[in-house]
């Protein structure tokens, strides 16, 4: 019975463990892979508290089959008393301690990582990025004054220092690969910061839930060598701003030709032309019977306003076909 239960515990065991092998990396229980020193740091506590969790997993799980297979009726009727146990003393004090070891142990891992999270290496001199959660985009400003919307570029094996901020609601700035979690909350300015060891695009997603289309707050980080990214802040950003406001803000609810999504079509609206129109809409907002729309652009300058309507003008707007519109 012994030999019996033993190795059947060995082999919930080897195959907890195999499966584990099977399942990690991406789309298995494993964290994405790490490509900042900060969320190598969180990788080690994951898999720290993960070792404890699938230890005991399979501690109580095994105990549980071993006891239904020892204890079961074997026939026995129903009236007859079963085997009959006592308390054990000091397997209650072994089972009391150790979870109160195993805390003690989290516990001082992670504040023994923490500082190694938080805070970013002192000596280097940080790339200062601001991060903007809107309903429903993300908007990096840079230190020369350029800004992006949705993807944000940075030089590799640099430090980026991010002031994370909000106008409207709380979202929540969360790259996976690059660190924590850290809260855009309206009226304060939050710090977080990475440092992308390889180049790359690395995936998030907007981590509070900000509205009807929180889901769709999706952001990425481009890492890539000094020289790519100085071209890209300086030229590439402010060239296709308007582009990038209409695929990463308007798209979302207009459709990317503005054929309509959840927000109503668009591209036949003469209002996309009429500067002055649009520029009041986007900037306040708006509530009416057939639905309402957020003030998206109450951040925007005048330069990005005018980009958009270049880009608006040249790509989106088709005049209604003659005769198609009836009194409109
Ligand atoms: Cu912003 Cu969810």
């Amino acid at each position: 019975m012994r030999l019996k239960l033993s190795s059947f515990v060995l082999a919930v065991l080897v195959a907890l463990a195999t499966a584990g092998v099977a399942a990690a990396g991406n789309g298995g229980f494993a964290p994405v892979p790490p490509a900042s020193p900060n969320a190598q740091h969180i990788n080690g506590l994951y898999w720290l508290i993960f070792g404890f969790t699938a230890a005991i997993f399979v501690l109580v799980e095994g105990l549980l089959v071993a006891f239904v297979v020892k204890y079961r009726s074997r026939g026995r009727g129903r009236a007859v008393e079963g085997a009959q146990v006592h308390g054990h003393t000091r397997l209650e004090l072994i089972w009391t301690a150790v979870p109160v070891l195993i805390l003690v142990v989290i516990a001082g891992a992670v504040f023994y990582e923490l500082p190694n999270i938080r805070n970013a290496p002192a000596a280097v001199d940080p790339i200062q990025i601001t991060v903007e959660g809107h309903q429903f985009y993300w908007q990096f400003d840079y230190p020369n004054g350029s800004r992006s919307i949705e993807t944000m570029h940075v030089p590799v094996g640099e430090n980026v220092d991010l002031r994370v901020v909000a106008p409207d609601v709380i979202h929540s700035w969360w790259i996976p690969a690059l660190g924590g979690k850290i809260q855009a909350i309206p009226g304060r300015t939050n710090h977080t910061w990475f440092r992308a060891d390889k180049t790359g695009s690395f995936e998030g997603q907007c981590a509070e839930l900000c509205g009807v289309f929180h889901a769709s707050m999706a952001a990425s980080v481009v890492s890539e060598s000094h020289s790519e990214y100085e071209t890209y802040i300086t030229q590439t950003a402010p060239a296709t701003i308007g582009q990038q406001i209409w695929s990463g803000v308007c798209a979302t609810c207009h459709g990317n030709l503005g054929q309509g999504g959840y927000g109503p079509a668009i591209a036949n609206n003469t209002l996309l032309i009429q500067p002055s129109a649009l520029q009041a809409i986007v900037h306040n907002g708006f509530t009416g019977s057939q639905g309402a729309m957020p003030p998206v652009g109450d951040t925007w300058t005048q330069a990005e306003f005018n980009s958009l309507e270049a880009y608006l003008k040249q790509h989106i707007y088709k005049p209604a076909p003659a005769g198609a519109t009836s009194g409109g």
